[in-house]
């Protein structure tokens, strides 16, 4: 994973394009590269603003972006969620399993809260399976950009900043 860039714009319009990759995603899917360009500029000034957002996922092999995956505060400062999403061909292998695993080790590592949060449409089977491969469990119903959907927690080994570890890492 790594964080996006502009010019990553092309090359992710296929999955934020992608109607059945944003069929359960709040707002849907982008109807140009224009907003997709909107969307990942969202994403950059997230990175420089709280110091982690979603980040591009790459295949190791071909170097192709296959994703986008990472944390994102909640709306009303309730915290930060881990998403993932990946292109339909991308799709079953794991990979959105591997690189939660990765992220958590990350949040574990960098991150200031003590409890880290999933979301996702009460219909979408697939991402609740990987959230509980992961360890999440269920907290509560919330509504979320409109959207009501179970949110689920993982307590975070310890908090960094009863450490005094790294703020805004990630
Ligand atoms: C959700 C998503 C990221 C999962 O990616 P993935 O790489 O295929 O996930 P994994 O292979 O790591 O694991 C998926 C698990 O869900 C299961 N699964 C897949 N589709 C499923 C479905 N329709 N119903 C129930 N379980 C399903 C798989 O069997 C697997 O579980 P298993 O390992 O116990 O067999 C992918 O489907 C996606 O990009 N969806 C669209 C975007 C999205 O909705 N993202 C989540 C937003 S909250």
């Amino acid at each position: 994973m790594r964080p996006f860039r502009v010019c990553d714009a092309e090359d992710a319009f296929e999955w934020f394009s992608d109607p059945e990759v944003m069929r359960y995603i709040p707002f849907g899917s982008d109807s140009t590269i224009d907003e997709t360009i909107a969307r990942i500029s969202r994403y950059i000034d997230h990175q420089d603003s709280h110091g982690f957002s979603k980040w591009a996922i790459v295949d190791n092999e071909t170097q192709r972006l296959i994703g986008d995956s990472g944390f994102y505060s909640l709306p009303e400062g309730k915290g930060v969620e881990l998403g993932y999403r990946l292109s339909r061909p991308y799709w079953h292998r794991g990979f959105a399993t591997e690189v939660g695993r990765k992220w958590i080790e990350v949040a574990n590592e960098f991150l200031d809260d003590s409890t880290l949060f999933a979301f996702a449409h009460p219909d979408n089977s697939a991402s609740f399976r990987v959230m509980l491969k992961l360890g999440f469990r269920f907290s509560r119903d919330e509504v979320f950009y409109g959207l009501h959907a179970p949110l689920f927690e993982l307590p975070l080994k310890t908090s960094n900043s009863e450490q005094g570890g790294a703020s805004n890492g990630g």
